[in-house]
């Protein structure tokens, strides 16, 4: 395919100095502070905070049911924190409608896949920008005559690029059902994608793949970051991927924030090495 003539397969370009200026100097684009979150007795977030700064790709790691999802459910609103603050782009959504959420920038996919199977690639992918659409073109109340057609256009011009840019023009006819799951994934990236985010959260994007499945999903990644400016928040437990792909780190630990620093630091950090270590001795 023609993305693999660019060079070498390694993930990463080499870091520059400017992005780590930029991504210092500026405001994060998703913050979330002392965020608490329990189930029945089971504390599942223990006051975690979060920054996620723009343009970068920011790793959330830890062991099983260290709480990665469950901040993610409480960021996108699938759960509501029993205490703490979340702002986006300087706009505290705390207590914001979870159907509202995607209309401020945000859009994630899921650890387990949440397309319509029976449904095409294309027609799935057009749910994405059909939420896109209601909440920012159709909300402000251009739903009359030319603005019809204007959102007709603007839907075909978002599919067209997202189809072309995932490389599945291919199999845009084909029931979702049918594909084999790496590819159900991209799709999953291209429904959310559709959605015309500035932040995206990848909820393990790439558990359950083969090596080659993995290569290419991480490459999208960095392209959607690098070529779209689309920032990425991801929940991985791939630890060569983060380790490839990401420019800043959190460990979390029985929902616990334990450490965040760069990825080459936090794959030494004692603490980390000690909560991955402990977990693997709790499965042995
Ligand atoms: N819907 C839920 N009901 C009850 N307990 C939950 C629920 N979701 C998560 N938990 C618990 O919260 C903790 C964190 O889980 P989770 O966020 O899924 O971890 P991770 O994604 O890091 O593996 C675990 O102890 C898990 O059992
Ligand atoms: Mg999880």
């Amino acid at each position: 395919m023609a993305r693999r003539n660019r060079g070498p397969r390694l993930f990463r370009r080499p870091q520059s100095g400017v992005l780590a200026i930029v991504t210092t100097a500026s405001a994060p684009l998703l913050r979330a502070e002392g965020i608490e979150l329990s189930f029945g007795g089971v504390a599942a977030l223990k006051s975690v905070s979060l920054d996620v700064q723009p343009g970068g790709i920011t790793a959330l790691i830890g062991p099983n049911g260290a709480g990665k999802t469950s901040l993610f459910n409480v960021i996108s609103g699938f759960h509501k924190a029993d205490a703490g603050r979340l702002i986006f782009d300087g706009t505290d959504f705390t207590n914001l409608a979870t159907h509202k959420r995607a209309a401020l920038g945000m859009a994630r996919t899921f650890q387990n896949i949440s397309l319509f199977p029976g449904m095409t690639v294309l027609d799935n992918i057009k749910l994405g920008a059909h939420t896109h659409l209601k909440t920012g073109v159709l909300a402000a109340g251009l739903f009359w005559g030319p603005a019809r057609r204007e959102e007709t256009e603007l839907r075909a011009q978002i599919e067209r690029e997202i189809i072309d840019f995932l490389e599945i023009d291919h199999i845009r006819k084909t029931p979702v059902s049918m594909l084999p799951y790496g590819l159900q994934k991209r799709v999953e990236l291209g429904r959310a994608l559709a959605m015309r985010p500035k932040l995206l959260l990848l909820d393990e994007p790439v558990a359950g793949m083969n090596r080659e499945e993995t290569e290419d999903m991480a490459r999208f990644i960095l392209d959607l970051q690098e070529e779209w400016g689309v920032t990425v928040l991801l929940v991985e437990h791939d630890m060569s991927m983060v380790m490839d792909i990401s420019d800043h780190v959190v460990v979390l630990n029985f929902g616990e924030k334990i450490a965040e620093g760069p990825p080459q630091e936090m794959q030494e950090n004692p603490a980390v090495i000690e909560a991955y270590l402990g977990a693997a001795q709790d499965a042995a």
